[in-house]
């Protein structure tokens, strides 16, 4: 039933996605920075809160003139970072629901993500509770409704020696102490919900907090503008010896409350637990994928650290010498965060083609796929290509990842198709070996769409070594000109046909010592 809802979704979300790459580009494409944007809405959220809090007067009497005080005088400054307060919590609630779909919609909920997933469900918890105990300080009428229906679902519990919500029975019943420890959890449960966030990320490597910069710049001047033209407005004072009767709710944080008024606290309290156990234990529900860890060879591995720190998902740990040889460290891979993306074999310097058979095994290899196995595959494809030939379409090897397009239809005479399970498994050495050792012409290396990565980091780390910035690097030699990177997400194989065809013609264009069969230097010395 969830793969069905998630394979419906896909194509619509992929599409949706593509859309925004036009005006935004892919890097700045918000739909793929969901997370980044929420963790910047908090900042903007603690930021603005801290300036609120300056201006606002902790007391009954005193709260609701005190921001009308912000609003109405001071609606300059005090005002809009009241309107930022606002705006931000609700793009936050946003963010994170759209973050937490895609996640799910792009399967990258199950196997090891499940820690993120998991932890991702308390956050919803403490960011709902947040922004609802927010709207109680304004001690409007909006709160005075939202503050009793709260208590009396905490009521409900029957946790509480006495019931809380006697605290809002009559005029004068509301004290200044209780109206103080209000204000105190509104302060906790957003510190609370960063700590959650933090927690959050421990198991990804290098994760992305911050979005890029324009993106961030234009999200705050988007809420300063909203801010000035449609500032965020008070009701009239709670006053609780009326009912409200015309509310006007803020529909991202409240939702809840009218079906708390029509279901009644139990069912409420059930409704909202059970889905939350329910979503908190999707990564177990079937179909259950695990893919086979990683395995160092250790008397390949040197203990130089690269696994370790490209692994995207923290599974490699690096630990004293087990073995007696004369390196100080090697790496261990915890099964229970490993992928299998296979990312480590593209990071591992003893991971090159360029050996004999017998010797061809990398410090650390993936069961399905090991170097073995790779060069095998590099070399069948290369065989499949035609004989150079001048005036016929020059020889490229592809390389496609099993969560980008399908690249299959493209293999011709002219095209060798080579499908990996992530981009970032290829050494650069392989690339080197091909140019240098085939007949053929170019390398294409394809994966997922640009800033998507299904491996988080697989993309990142094939750019940063094919342009000499991260270990293992391409060599000097070999000719950048006959390699090209092409991105592209599941329903986007046209794009992967076009620069196919652009890459041939390029290549047919280009000066003859970089053109089909000519190694760009001597070949490498096999090892
Ligand atoms: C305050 C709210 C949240 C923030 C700020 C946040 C932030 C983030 C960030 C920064 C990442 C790392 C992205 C990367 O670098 O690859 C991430 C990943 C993830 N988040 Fe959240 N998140 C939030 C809520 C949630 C919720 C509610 C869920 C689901 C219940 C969720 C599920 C996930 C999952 C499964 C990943 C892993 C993605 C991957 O491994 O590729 N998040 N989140
Ligand atoms: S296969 Fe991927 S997830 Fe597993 S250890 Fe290697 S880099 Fe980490
Ligand atoms: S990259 Fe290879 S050699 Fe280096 S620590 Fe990892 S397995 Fe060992």
């Amino acid at each position: 039933m969830l793969k069905v809802i998630q394979t419906t979704l896909q194509g619509p979300l992929l599409r949706a996605e593509g859309l925004f790459d036009h005006p935004f580009g892919a890097h700045w494409n918000p739909m793929r920075q969901l997370g980044t944007l929420s963790f910047f809405f908090y900042w903007i959220v603690a930021v603005s809160g801290i300036f609120v809090y300056v201006f606002f007067e902790t007391s009954v009497t005193g709260a609701h003139g005190s921001i009308e005080y912000m609003t109405v005088q001071q609606w300059y400054f005090a005002g809009v970072m009241r309107s930022l307060h606002r705006y931000a919590s609700d793009a936050m609630v946003m963010t994170t629901v759209l973050h937490m779909s895609r996640e799910f919609i792009t399967d990258r909920y199950r196997g090891v993500r499940w820690f993120t997933w998991f932890t991702g469900v308390p956050i919803l918890w403490f960011l709902y509770g947040s922004g609802i105990s927010g709207y109680w300080l304004v001690w409007d009428q909006l709160a005075q409704y939202v503050a009793i229906g709260s208590m009396e679902w905490l009521d409900w519990l029957g946790i509480f020696g006495e019931p809380i919500a006697n605290n809002f029975l009559t005029r004068g019943s509301l004290g200044d102490r209780f109206f103080s420890l209000l204000v105190f959890m509104h302060i906790f449960l957003p510190l609370f919900l960063l700590f959650i966030m933090w927690i959050h990320l421990l198991k990804i490597n290098r994760p992305r907090i911050n979005p890029p910069g324009g993106l961030a710049l234009g999200s705050l001047l988007m809420l300063i503008a909203l801010s000035l033209v449609y500032p965020a407005t008070s009701h009239p004072p709670a006053d609780l010896g009326t009912v409200p009767t015309v509310l006007g709710l803020d529909w991202f944080y409240m939702i809840l409350y009218p079906v708390f008024d029509t279901w009644g606290a139990g069912m409420m309290w059930a409704a909202a637990l059970g889905v939350s156990m329910f979503v908190a234990f999707m990564p177990w529900l079937p179909p259950l994928r695990r893919a086979k860890p990683a395995e160092v060879q250790l008397d390949k591995c040197n203990g130089c650290t690269r696994c370790f720190e490209d692994c995207p998902f923290g599974a490699i740990s690096m630990k004293p010498r087990s073995d007696g040889r004369p390196y100080t460290q090697e790496a261990v891979v915890d099964p229970r965060y490993c992928t299998s993306c296979g990312l480590c074999v593209g990071s591992c310097p003893v991971s090159t083609p360029f050996r004999k058979t017998d010797q061809l095994l990398s410090g650390i290899e993936i069961p399905g796929l090991t170097l073995r196995l790779l060069r095998e595959k590099v070399d069948a494809a290369v065989a499949g290509l035609a004989p150079p030939d001048p005036a016929g379409k020059p020889g490229v090897v592809l390389f496609g990842c099993d969560h980008g397009a399908d690249i299959e239809q493209f293999q011709d005479g002219s095209v060798a198709v080579v499908r990996i399970p992530c981009v970032g498994m290829l050494a650069p050495s392989f690339i080197d070996y091909i140019l240098s050792r085939s007949g053929a012409a170019g390398v294409m290396l394809s994966g997922c769409r640009d800033g998507d990565c299904y491996h988080r980091l697989g993309i990142r780390w094939t750019e940063d070594r094919m342009d000499g910035l991260r270990d293992p690097y391409l060599r000097e030699r070999v000719p950048r000109a006959r390699i090209r990177t092409l991105w592209a997400a599941p329903n986007e194989p046209g794009k992967i046909g076009r620069g196919l065809a652009t890459f041939q013609a390029d290549l047919a264009a280009a000066p003859a010592d970089i053109q089909a069969g000519e190694p760009a230097d001597k070949p490498a010395p096999a090892a």
